[in-house]
């Protein structure tokens, strides 16, 4: 049931080293659209101090994330929730920090939109929401990848595509985020790292 995304192989090492400093010692990560769930497990093993709380909608998504807890004995990884950021209420109501790698883009705007609530009302003052995935910014030529990589989502879903980074940050700020640190990182993607006011 463990699954390999390609991707995940190449920026699960980058993503840590930009997320880590912005991670608390101890306490507990929620990832939201965990996917395969390598980035949990990759992190898991990187901070044992931290539990790490997985979640996807999707039910072999969540059998994979389960299946490589299991496989690679991690202690620290809780069993994978059925959230969907887009829904009112999740199955949580507290995280010391919070992930989401690579479902902006791929997702309806109303998962941006209860991705964003959802971390105002679980983190604590100062928690990170951490985001990562390829942006268009106003200002900056989008690469030609990201061009064609945009095109091809809203072909193969119309609510889909690359978001304004200005956008997911303006959404950020009138839900109580502060203006986030923005790391340009491999491959045409971006990191958002935003603390709770
Ligand atoms: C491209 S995959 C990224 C998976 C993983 N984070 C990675 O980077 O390898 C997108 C993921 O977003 C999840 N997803 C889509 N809509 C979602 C929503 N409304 N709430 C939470 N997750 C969602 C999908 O089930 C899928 O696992």
């Amino acid at each position: 049931m463990r699954r390999q995304a390609p991707a995940a192989a190449r920026n699960r090492q980058p993503i840590l080293d930009v997320l880590e400093p912005h991670l608390p010692k101890r306490g507990l990560v929620l990832e939201v659209a965990s996917g395969s769930g390598e980035h949990t497990a990759h992190f898991a093993q990187a901070l044992p101090d931290l539990t790490f709380q997985p979640s996807d909608p999707d039910e072999n998504a969540r059998a994979s994330i389960d299946d490589w807890t299991t496989t690679l004995g991690l202690a620290n990884v809780r069993l994978a929730l059925a959230l969907d950021a887009a829904a009112e209420t999740w199955p949580i109501t507290e995280a010391d920090a919070i992930a989401c790698i690579n479902m902006i883009h791929i997702s309806p705007w109303a998962s941006t939109v209860g991705l964003i609530r959802g971390a105002a009302r679980l983190l604590p003052k100062s928690g990170t929401l951490y985001l990562y995935g390829p942006y268009v910014r106003a200002g900056v030529e989008t690469a030609p990848s990201n061009l064609a990589f945009d095109r091809d989502l809203r072909a193969r879903n119309p609510a889909w595509g690359l978001r304004p980074m200005e956008e997911v940050v303006a959404l950020a700020q009138a839900n109580g985020l502060a203006a986030p640190l923005v790391i340009e990182m491999p491959a045409n993607n971006l990191s958002l790292v935003f603390k709770r006011n």
